[in-house]
């Protein structure tokens, strides 16, 4: 561990992770193995309504298969066969009565069970009940599914907390549009940037800046979460009028996701590493039940947010290789920033 970084600093004296974090390939290994290994938002639940609906996922390298079965219990399982470790439901999403390997055709059913397997009669020791998909914890929040691929030490609800409670219920949104957006930088280029108390906002969003209230703009801190929170003013025309009501709410999960809450307007942020100087975002978009003209203007203003940050990051990421550059300090603004610095280290010291 470098000795450049100590969490224990108040703010005021500390310094950032080093610049070589934000390329190193032997640290984005281990992040992949650690840091992402917790909890992690992989579907929303109108992608698993009927019986049958899958949703496949990449956890971090880890191949997962979210499904709701015949009963309507939702399950999640590690998407790999337990005969020759192919992926054994291929594609995105779909429904199915049953899940075949395409490789030899092993079959499971929608609880995991293995259940047919060609030409094994006769072999010794081996149990039909022990060659099951191998299930992993899955567990709704709102509109979302997420699941934990390896011993939660908390419930999801836990983890989440206080969003579980001060986000208030996010059943109300309805899912109506996705956006992927390709960024050339590390993943925590990008996260850094969502979390620094507003402090860009002047200069990188100038539509944004005319409805948050910077002066009263503010981060709160919690155990893998923390809320930005800007109180909004009269909408100038800027952005449609799609970001009204009382106050914007940022929230931040730990390592990776983003719920973005406006009046009526709800957005999810999902960050996907795409090795040391990549990241893909992922743009959930959900509403209470606003015209199609309202919708389609409400993501522009957040296509537009999300151009800016891709380019100021992309920037980022170009300077963190210069020589010059290894550590720097952090603004007052920025505790959000040196937090996850921290739940980060904390992760990656152990
Ligand atoms: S790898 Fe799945 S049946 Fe052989
Ligand atoms: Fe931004």
């Amino acid at each position: 561990m470098p000795p450049t970084f100590d969490p224990t600093l108040p703010l005021e004296q500390a310094h950032t992770i080093p610049a070589a974090w934000y390329f190193d390939p032997a640290l984005a290994e281990r992040e992949r193995a650690i840091v992402f290994a917790g909890w992690q938002c992989v579907a929303r639940t109108d992608q698993l309504q009927s019986a049958g609906s899958y949703v496949t996922a990449d956890v971090a390298g880890e191949p997962i298969v979210i499904l709701r079965d015949e009963a309507g219990t939702l399950r999640a399982f590690h998407n790999v066969c337990r005969h020759r470790a192919a992926v054994v439901v291929p594609g995105a999403c779909g429904t199915v009565d049953r899940l075949r390997c395409r490789y030899h055709g092993w079959t499971y059913d929608l609880q995991g069970r293995l259940r047919g397997l060609p030409e094994f009669d006769g072999i010794c020791d081996f149990r039909r009940e022990d060659n099951g998909l191998i299930p992993l914890a899955v567990e709704l929040f709102g509109p979302t599914v997420w699941v934990h691929p390896g011993q939660p030490a908390q419930i999801l609800r836990e983890f989440l907390s206080p969003l579980t409670d001060r986000g208030g219920d996010l059943a109300r949104f309805a899912f109506a549009a996705r956006r992927e957006y390709p960024v050339a930088c590390n993943w925590k280029a990008y996260v850094d940037n969502y979390l620094d108390g507003g402090y860009h906002i002047n200069t990188v969003h100038p539509t944004l800046a005319g409805v948050l209230d910077y002066s009263q703009y503010r981060t709160e801190l919690f155990a893998h979460a923390s809320l930005q929170v800007s109180p909004l003013v009269a909408d100038d025309g800027a952005t449609a009028g799609t970001r009204s009501g009382r106050e914007a709410q940022y929230w931040w999960v730990y390592p990776n996701f983003m719920i973005n809450i406006y009046e009526g307007v709800m957005d999810t942020n999902l960050v996907l590493p795409d090795g040391p100087d990549r990241c893909r975002v992922i743009f959930d978009f959900y509403f209470t039940g606003q015209d199609g003209d309202y919708i389609r203007k409400s993501i522009e203003v957040a296509d537009a947010v999300q151009v800016e940050d891709g380019d100021i990051c992309a920037e980022v990421q170009r300077g963190l290789r210069s020589r010059t550059y290894d550590t720097g300090r952090y603004g007052r603004r920025e505790a959000g920033v040196y937090h996850f610095h921290r739940l980060l280290w904390g992760d990656l010291a152990r």
